[in-house]
C-alpha cells in the first residue's frame, strides 16, 4: 500500500480527459495533473522537442514524490514514452498501448482508423501498436491538427467543426473502417458528432478507460495501491495562464477542476 500520488501529465488540459476516468476508475487514489499550458501544442512539434518537455515535467513530477506517472498526451506517448520509461524511478504508462488493446479488441478485421496529432501519425506509434497485437489488421491514420482548436473553442457541435471533420474522415469513412481509434486527447468531446460523421456501426475507441484499467493493473501487480476509503486529493499545476485552465478545464471535469497553481519549466 502507498497513498503517494499518482502524477498525470498533458501538453496542456486535454489530458482531463483521462485524469476524469483515473478518478472515476480509481476514487481512492491522489493525483496531480500537470498541464504544459507555456507550451501547448505538442501535436505540430518535433520528437526531439516534445521529449525535452516531456522529461522536464517527468523529474517535476518525481520531485513532488509520485508513485507513477500516467502520460495522458498521445503525442507525448509517442514520441517519449520510452525515454521516460528508461529514466524513471517509478512506472510510466502511456495512453497509446491501451488504445492500441482496446482496438484489438473491438475491430473484426479491420481496417482500423487511427486519428491524432500531426506527431501521433507520423509517429506511427497506433499502428505499430495495433499490429503488435493484429498483425492481420490494416491500419488507415489520419492527422486532424484542426480539432484541438475548436475542442478548445467549445465547438463541439458547430457546423464549421462537422464541415471540418466530414473532410479528415472522408478517407476513413471510404476505407469502411470498423473502428476508430481518438488519439488525441481532445477527441473524446468530439464523440457524438465524430459518430455521426462516420455512420452507426463504426466503434469509436478512446483510451481514456483502458488506460485507467493499465494504471489500476500496475498499481495492484507492484503493490502501490492507496487503502481503500482514505481520502483523496487532487492537485492541479499548469505552466502557464492558469485562468483559461480553470475555464476550458471545467468542460473537460467539470466542477472537480480546482484552483491550479503556476509552474514554469525549462
Ligand atoms: N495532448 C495532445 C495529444 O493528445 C493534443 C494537444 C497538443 O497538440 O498538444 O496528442
Amino acid at each position: 500500500m502507498n497513498s503517494a500520488p499518482v502524477g498525470i501529465f498533458d501538453s496542456g488540459i486535454g489530458g482531463l480527459t483521462v485524469a476524469r476516468a483515473i478518478y472515476d476508475r480509481l476514487p481512492q487514489e491522489s493525483t496531480i495533473y500537470f498541464g504544459d499550458t507555456a507550451r501547448v501544442p505538442y501535436g505540430p512539434k518535433s520528437p526531439e522537442t516534445v521529449t525535452r518537455y516531456s522529461r522536464e515535467i517527468l523529474h517535476w513530477l518525481l520531485s513532488q514524490g509520485v508513485k507513477a506517472v500516467v502520460i495522458a498526451c498521445n503525442t507525448s506517448t509517442a514520441h517519449a514514452l520510452d525515454a521516460l520509461q528508461a529514466e524513471s524511478p517509478v512506472p510510466v504508462l502511456g495512453v497509446i498501448e491501451p488504445g492500441a488493446r482496446a482496438a484489438g479488441k473491438v475491430t473484426s478485421g479491420g481496417p482500423v482508423g487511427v486519428i491524432g496529432t500531426a506527431g501521433t501519425i507520423a509517429s506511427n506509434a497506433y499502428a505499430r501498436a495495433i499490429n503488435r497485437r493484429r498483425p492481420d489488421v490494416r491500419v488507415e491514420q489520419r492527422a486532424c491538427p484542426l480539432f484541438v482548436p475548436l475542442v478548445e473553442e467549445g465547438w463541439f457541435e458547430h457546423p464549421a467543426a462537422e464541415l471540418i471533420a466530414a473532410e479528415y474522415l472522408a478517407p476513413l469513412r471510404a476505407a469502411n473502417v470498423d473502428a476508430l481509434v481518438l488519439g488525441c486527447t481532445h477527441y473524446r468531446l468530439l464523440k457524438p458528432l465524430l459518430q455521426r460523421v462516420m455512420g452507426p456501426v463504426v466503434d469509436l475507441i478512446d483510451s481514456a478507460e483502458e488506460t485507467a484499467i493499465a494504471l489500476e493493473k500496475t498499481l495492484r501487480r507492484q503493490g502501490l495501491e492507496s487503502p481503500l476509503g482514505g481520502a483523496s486529493e487532487h492537485r492541479f499545476v499548469v505552466s502557464d495562464d492558469e485562468p483559461r485552465f480553470r475555464q476550458v478545464g471545467s468542460r473537460f471535469i467539470g466542477e472537480r477542476l480546482g484552483k491550479a497553481e503556476v509552474v514554469a519549466l525549462g
